[in-house]
């Protein structure tokens, strides 16, 4: 089949990327020029695993096609993609002007029998309003061309991204025509070899269960953190509790790990989006709202550990913080809990010396350009550069290097033997036994005086 993607964001160019590696012909189509020059040349924009090897090659093979033409990449294709951002506006709501911009040039130059597919996650309703912009256009035109609007979201997770596409759990295909429902059927066929994966259903069903699915796994983060540090209090460790549950099989293991807060660029935003919608019809919707306030507290107490530990005053102090990215795996910083943690260090007079294996050159470009220039923020070269003369070390981000580190040389490097462990990477009982003081999320060990006040 041809396709078209536009927008060359995440979901777009592993969209993009995943259906040209299958022998369609897809063009990405984007408005950045300099974007679009890059991606000719093979230079991917985003750090994501096995990406860039299927970019070069499909775009060598000439399945991949990259233009800043909407228009040009329409006229070769009868499926298009909308797999633009939908950032948050000032009230939480998905802001929908790229969307509704890209719906408004379809119907500007759309001309045979067209599937419309919004892969950007968009709020009940969504695409009923890009239907509106193509008819509108379409009247402007004087003419009337068939189209369908399907709602087909993804469930790509950052550093899983292609494998996620390849292999998918489900595909979700919300179309209220059958027309538009059996040409979906048949891209996807593909990717639902082994056992039926497609799940068609109603648009705006499908509209919902995408952020059902964020706004629930984001939901059993907020509520094992809650867990922890009630933990933290009772002397319990977190760890076994979450074992113990996990073991159930309506539970599961998956997504029950406490930390220092989710971040990335889906669930603050969806469940932040998802709480607009149910406002706007008049309900209160208190376990989102709640979930969302827990995981702006735990984003604050890995700092509030280190204040209760140390004292307000940070000035003299340095802090080793190993992991920046959101999560492993991805160069992302978007609502990352170590951006938090080191406003919270430097703003209390801290230094911080920090290491992330992917994440330096994104830390460079979109940290504030003052904590470099005034000394309050080093990049260290490697994660154990990061610990000369710390007063502590945060770990924030669990990547594998830093699962197994070499804790005598670690002792060795830094000025006292503390580590605040975001991610519950070690056990307790042999951070003792290697001589260190050692914080984790509801580990059971309550801080002196009355502790975090976010917890
Ligand atoms: C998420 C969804 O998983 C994906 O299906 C959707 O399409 C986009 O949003 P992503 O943002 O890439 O994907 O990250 P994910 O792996 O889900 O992790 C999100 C955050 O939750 C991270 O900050 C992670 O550290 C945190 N997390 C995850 C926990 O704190 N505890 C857990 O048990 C799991």
């Amino acid at each position: 089949m041809n396709l078209t993607v536009v927008g060359t964001g995440y979901v777009g160019l592993v969209t993009g990327a995943c259906f040209a590696e299958m022998g369609n012909t897809v063009y990405c189509v984007d408005v950045d020029g300099e974007k679009i020059a890059r991606l000719k040349q093979g230079i991917i924009p985003i750090y994501e695993p096995g990406l860039e090897r299927i970019v070069q090659s499909n775009f060598k093979e000439g399945r991949l096609r990259f233009t800043t033409s909407l228009a040009e990449a329409m006229a070769d294709s009868n499926v298009y993609f909308i797999a633009v951002g939908t950032p948050p506006g000032e009230d939480g709501s998905a802001d929908l002007r790229y969307v509704l911009g890209v719906a408004d040039e379809i119907g500007r130059h759309l001309g045979d029998y067209a599937v419309v597919v919004n892969k950007s996650t968009v709020p009940v309703g969504t695409a009923d309003k890009v239907r509106q912009a193509i008819e509108d256009q379409l009247a402007q035109r004087g003419v009337a061309h068939p189209f369908d609007v399907v709602s087909n979201p993804e469930f790509l997770k950052e550093g899983a991204a292609v494998d996620d596409f390849m292999r998918p759990d489900r595909i979700i295909i919300g179309s209220d025509s059958e027309r538009a429902g059996e040409v979906m059927r048949l891209l996807y066929a593909d990717f639902s070899r082994n056992h039926d994966k497609i799940m068609v259903m109603g648009v705006r069903d499908a509209e919902m269960t995408k952020y059902t699915a964020n706004a629930m796994l984001a939901t059993k983060i907020s509520f094992m953190n809650e867990i922890a540090n009630l933990c933290d209090k009772l002397g319990v460790d977190v760890e076994k509790v979450r074992l113990g549950i996990g073991s159930d099989s309506r539970i599961g293991y998956s997504f029950i790990y406490p930390g220092c807060g989710y971040g990335g660029s889906c669930f603050p935003k969806d469940v932040s989006a998802l709480i607009h919608m149910a406002e706007q019809n008049q309900l209160f919707p208190l376990v989102l709202q709640s979930v969302h306030q827990r995981n702006m507290f735990q984003k604050l107490l890995m700092g509030e550990k280190i204040t209760t530990r140390f004292g307000q005053d940070l000035s003299g102090k340095t802090f080793a913080l190993w992991g920046l990215a959101f999560k492993p795996g991805t160069d992302d910083l978007r609502e990352a809990p170590s951006i938090v943690l080191m406003h919270q260090l430097i703003g209390c007079g801290a230094k911080v010396q920090a290491y992330d294996p992917i994440a330096m050159d994104a830390a460079r470009r979109e940290l504030p350009r003052a904590w470099f220039e005034n000394g309050s923020l080093t990049l260290a070269e490697h994660q154990y550069d990061a610990l000369k003369g710390a007063d502590a070390l945060a770990l924030v981000t669990e990547w594998k290097p830093f699962r197994h580190p070499d804790f005598g040389a670690m002792k060795r490097l830094m000025k006292s033997p503390i580590i605040f462990d975001g991610r519950n990477q070690y056990d307790p009982t042999r951070m003792e036994t290697e001589g260190f003081e050692y914080f984790g999320i509801g580990r059971g060990k309550k801080l002196a005086g009355p502790g975090p006040a976010c917890g």
